[in-house]
């Protein structure tokens, strides 16, 4: 890990959790009070309907939130959609846009992906850009080619602080990971990417890696160069677990 970035544990609940799941957030305050503090800004991305009342709870422990999407515009009419200031408003200081997820089932392009993630910085949020190839293009020998794309078309330019999630389709939710020198080789041409695109600012920008980080592969996947965190799914559902992986920074 580059040692002058200071690293982020994102859990992402995605359409997981009811008011009962706050429970979840109180035992991880508690594991947090009684370990040493944690090497790593802790964020929790709930669904909307929980992100103020779990914001409220989680800031007194350190614990940071953000939201899973947002809209492009500030405001208006957009039945079903919520924009960055309103996440914001909930207490929000993250958004994740361009998760697989909505690339897939809503889908959403590079370009739409870019106008999310200036909303989300015009809102005052950092955002969580996620990107990441399909199996087919791995084993087609094209994965750096698809990621690269997908910044030079999502990452808006002039940014003061964006974080970068890489997770590989294929892994998201599988259980299956990458072997550390293939995650080592893609953070790299993402660093060199942002390096070469953004200049010194793109050289601390936070680059997680995403995609079954569990307690027992964590510690491996965390230690690889250019890896400044974890942006993790089902294993941020219990307090247990994410506090095991937060602890393995
Ligand atoms: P997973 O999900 O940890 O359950 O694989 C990661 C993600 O989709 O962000």
């Amino acid at each position: 890990m580059t040692t002058e970035i200071t690293p982020l544990i994102a859990g992402n609940w995605k359409m997981n959790g009811t008011s009962a799941s706050l429970a979840e957030i109180a035992r991880l305050a508690e594991l947090m009070a009684q370990g040493e503090a944690p090497r790593c800004t802790v964020v929790i991305c709930p669904p909307a309907t929980l992100l103020a009342q779990l914001a409220g709870q989680a800031s007194a422990a350190g614990i940071v939130s953000g939201g899973q999407d947002c809209h492009t515009a500030a405001n208006g009419a957009h039945t079903g959609d919520i924009s960055a200031a309103m996440l914001a408003d909930a207490g929000a200081q993250y958004v994740i846009v361009g998760h697989s997820e909505r690339r897939t089932n809503h889908g959403e392009t590079d370009a739409l992906i870019q106008q999310k993630a200036s909303a989300a910085l015009s809102a005052g949020l950092v955002p969580i850009i996620c990107v990441g190839e399909t199996e087919a293009e791995r084993d087609a020998g094209r994965a750096i080619d698809v990621v690269t794309t997908q910044l030079s078309g999502s990452v808006p330019s002039g940014f003061a602080s964006v974080v970068i999630a890489y997770e590989p389709v294929w892994a998201i939710g599988t259980g299956r990971t990458p072997l550390a020198s293939d995650i080592a080789e893609m953070h790299n041409a993402i660093r060199s990417h942002l390096v070469a695109r953004h200049g010194v600012v793109g050289s601390g920008v936070r680059i997680l890696y995403g995609g079954s980080m569990k307690p027992s592969n964590a510690r491996d996947i965390l230690r690889i160069e250019n890896v400044n965190g974890g942006l993790v799914g089902g294993a941020s559902l219990l307090a247990n677990d994410f506090y095991t992986i937060i602890s393995a920074v």
